[in-house]
């Protein structure tokens, strides 16, 4: 099964957006990432491996985080993100980034004690394919964590979709009971995840929700930059191809419903909640 249409979309317009807005995007996810590490056992020596690792920050990262000695590789499908990556990472031997789909890509590399993915595991068509070829790369006693969205508690997209959905009418979603297709919501229900990692041969699996906080000094104006267009807004925007100026109208909109979230020093605070996963290959 090939994931030929995730790949356009993170090769497209996606993947530019994600490059453009790239230190924003840090920010804004700055506690996802920092909640993430925390999970992992990280420590001079370890070796790596990110899967979907975009703009290479969360690799970077790992990349501090496991010297002197340890090493992270970062794969990814968006061309426009592995130039980026690649162009930060320059001049270090211990971190390197490879064009590279799990589910369906050979990668001769192995011997891992950590696969990591931060909000960038969610995008296979057959989940269990791809996380099974990830247990064959770690070593006995490797962890796989990663996170990804949950479908409720999220106003940093729940907002701008609600708002877009009114003037363009629903993004369909799947018939209830049905695989999630790739997208940020495919891992958000714990009991379908933690079962996809059972399946792939996994061992004392653990998935759970929690909080964290969306920030942004640079208030509304920093967030209307980047959250207005990433997310499940973009995926209605694909599919019902908006004018100029009916986006301009939806984003004035977005805007005003967004300004509950902004605090005392004009910066951006919001909720948001992830699901996390965390197993060990035997
Ligand atoms: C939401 S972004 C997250 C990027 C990065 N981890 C971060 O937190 O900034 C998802 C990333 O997954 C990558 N991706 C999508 N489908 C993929 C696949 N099948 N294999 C590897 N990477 C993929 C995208 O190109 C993108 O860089």
């Amino acid at each position: 099964m090939s994931n030929r249409a995730t790949h356009d979309v993170w090769n497209g317009q996606s993947g530019a957006d994600w490059a453009e807005h790239q230190p924003d995007l840090d920010l804004l996810l700055g506690q996802s990432m920092r909640r993430l590490a925390a999970l992992l056992p990280l420590a001079p020596g370890r070796q790596v491996l990110e899967i979907g690792s975009g703009a290479g920050s969360f690799s970077l990262a790992l990349a501090h985080a496991v010297a002197p000695g340890g090493r992270v590789l970062g794969l990814d499908v968006s061309e426009p993100l592995l130039r980026l990556a690649r162009a930060r990472a320059e001049g270090r031997g211990d971190l390197a980034f490879a064009k590279c789909d799990i589910q369906t890509d050979a990668l001769d590399a192995a011997g891992f004690d950590i696969c990591a993915a931060h909000v960038g595991m969610m995008f296979f068509s057959d989940p269990v394919v791809a996380l099974t070829r990830l247990r064959r790369r770690l070593t006995s006693g490797g962890v796989i964590v990663f996170n990804g969205w949950a479908a409720r508690g999220n106003p940093w997209f729940s907002l701008p979709l609600g708002v877009a959905e009114r003037h363009l009418g629903p993004l369909p979603s799947p018939p209830l009971g049905e695989t999630p297709p790739p997208g940020p919501l495919a891992f958000a229900d714990v009991t379908y995840v933690t079962g996809l990692l059972r399946q792939a041969g996994y061992r004392q699996v653990e998935g759970w929700q929690e909080t964290i906080a969306i920030r942004h000094p640079g208030g509304l104006d920093a967030l209307m930059q980047t959250l207005a267009y990433v997310g499940p807004i973009s995926t209605l925007y694909r599919l019902k191809q908006p004018g100029a100026a009916q986006k301009a109208h939806i984003a004035g909109e977005i805007r005003e419903a967004f300004s509950a979230f902004v605090d005392a020093g004009g910066g951006i605070d919001m909720p948001g909640t992830m699901a996390f996963y965390r197993a060990v290959a035997p």
